[in-house]
């Protein structure tokens, strides 16, 4: 064991640990501090023989640590992060650097940074992705800050992310906030993505299909053009079965979905710059009702709804749903990368959209093998609009439009709620309609307060009144 330990982590919950052990496989010494000095005693006695440093106060942890230090904050995102800093503050050197690591609001992280700066101190927001697992064996990470602090810590970085092709899944996303944003819109991608399986599932289900079906039919998909972790493990899911009764274990669990705060923190800043996110608006809604579980079975005995028939046989509607699932997923990406493009400009982060999507193929929640498509389509065309338009995307929907609109309209006609698929389908009518009643929306504002209107055989940008009929007697 060396004096000094390259790397000091400040809570030990999971995600903590796990970011420790992998940190100190690859030849770092780390030290670490708990606020519960048990916590620290246990954790590093059992983990004997490696390079850590277990502190009983956050004096001995930051005197541990080599210079300039670097510090990585796991704890509860909010008023936690800031009572560390805080805390650590008085503690510190000029040009030490304080990561936060958690799922921090990009506003704050923005507050954050310019608070240490202003006292001589580095900061890094970082995203870090992958849930337990990845963060012991490899996450995607998302470090926001001046690149000159990523510069430093790039090596530690880049050998603890997930690998894809020999390159980490790490890059210095932008300054201040950008990299708890991109995170931020990486979690809203992720809620949208689990709500559309389970939309696949809840069809399934509705059609007869036993859990090890279902298991059977997200294996086979993960081995196509739809791999991806999230399907994995939805297989994975079906498949266990739940040792006290022996039935599937996801029969056994309430419907009833909880969040955390970063698919409403998406919402609200998608509101904020005027771009469409419905999909991911469904899946954060649809969490939203789900939770309601009370008020739903009250309902489900009084409001009616069709009787359901899928007279589909299952092969051909594994075959539609894939097709919507494939469909939809790529409307949502699209709305998604839409946020994170428009804000990027508006905040002036210089955002590399294609090389965003290639960190997301490895470590992280998110990641599938059709991030490549997207990397290679901001690639080919930096300026890129909207990812519909990319001409793989493109024949992607035109070829799987027609099943996806046969499953969303089999789904209304059964009663079966699919928001997802339907949000994303009218997303995608929507914006390929070149003339939408938007026409008859100018005439009711201009009706009622006289908003004024263009027209069709004038000019751009001339407005227009109509002197309507009054209507109140
Ligand atoms: C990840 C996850 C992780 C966590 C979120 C979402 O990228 O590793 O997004 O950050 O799962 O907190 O949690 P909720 O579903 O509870 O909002």
């Amino acid at each position: 064991m060396s004096n000094k330990s390259d790397f000091g982590l400040i809570g030990l919950a999971v995600m903590g640990q796990n970011l420790v052990l992998n940190v100190e496989s690859r030849g770092f010494q780390v030290s670490v501090y708990n606020r519960t000095e048990a916590t620290t005693e246990a954790f590093v006695a059992a983990n004997p023989g490696k390079k850590l440093v277990g502190a009983k106060t956050l004096e001995e942890f930051v005197q541990s640590l080599a210079r300039p230090r670097k510090i990585q904050i796991m704890v509860k995102a909010g008023a936690p992060v800031d009572q560390v800093i805080e805390q650590l503050i008085p503690l510190l050197d000029k040009d030490d650097i304080v990561i936060d690591g958690g799922n921090s609001l990009y506003t704050d992280t923005e507050r954050r940074d310019a608070y240490l700066q202003a006292k001589g101190l580095r900061f890094i927001g970082a995203g870090v992705s992958g849930g337990e697992e990845g963060a012991r064996k490899g996450p995607s990470i998302m470090p926001g800050g001046p690149l000159s602090t990523w510069e430093v810590m790039k090596p530690i970085f880049e050998s603890i992310a997930a690998k894809v092709d020999g390159e980490p899944c790490v890059i210095h996303i932008g300054p201040g906030g950008a990299g708890h944003y991109v995170k931020m819109v990486h979690n809203g991608i992720e809620y949208g993505d689990m709500q559309l399986i389970c939309e696949a599932y809840s069809l399934f289900k509705a059609a007869g299909f036993s859990t090890d079906e279902m298991a059977a039919v997200f294996n086979q998909w993960n081995d196509g053009e739809l791999q991806s972790y999230l399907i994995q493990i939805t297989a994975k899911a079906l498949e266990q079965k739940d040792p006290e009764t022996g039935q599937p274990i996801v029969d056994l669990i309430l419907d009833k979905a909880g969040q955390k705060g970063t698919g409403q923190w998406t919402l609200v800043n998608a509101a904020e710059n005027a771009v469409v996110i419905s999909t991911i608006n469904a899946a954060v809604e649809a969490r939203v009702l789900s939770s309601q579980k009370k008020a739903r079975v009250a309902a489900s005995k009084v409001l009616q709804g069709p009787k359901i028939e899928l007279s589909l046989d299952k092969k051909a509607l594994v075959a539609k749903v894939h097709d919507a699932l494939y469909a939809s997923k790529v409307v949502s990406y699209t709305q998604g990368f839409d946020l994170i493009q428009t804000m990027g400009g508006k905040k002036e982060w210089k955002l590399d959209l294609g090389r965003i999507a290639a960190i997301w193929r490895g470590g992280c929640i998110i990641r599938a093998r059709f991030l490549n498509r997207i990397t290679d389509a901001y690639r080919t065309d930096p300026s890129l609009g909207n990812l519909m338009l990319d001409p793989f995307f493109k024949d992607l929907l035109n070829r799987t439009q027609q099943n996806w609109r046969e499953v969303v309209a089999l789904a209304v006609s059964n009663g079966i709620p699919v928001p997802a698929f339907s949000a994303s389908l009218a997303y995608y009518d929507s914006y390929r309609t070149e003339r939408l009643p938007a026409n008859l929306l100018q005439a009711q504002r201009d009706f009622f307060g006289a908003h004024t209107y263009e027209r069709v055989d004038k000019p751009a940008g001339e407005f227009f009144h109509t002197n309507w009929p009054e209507v109140i007697g």
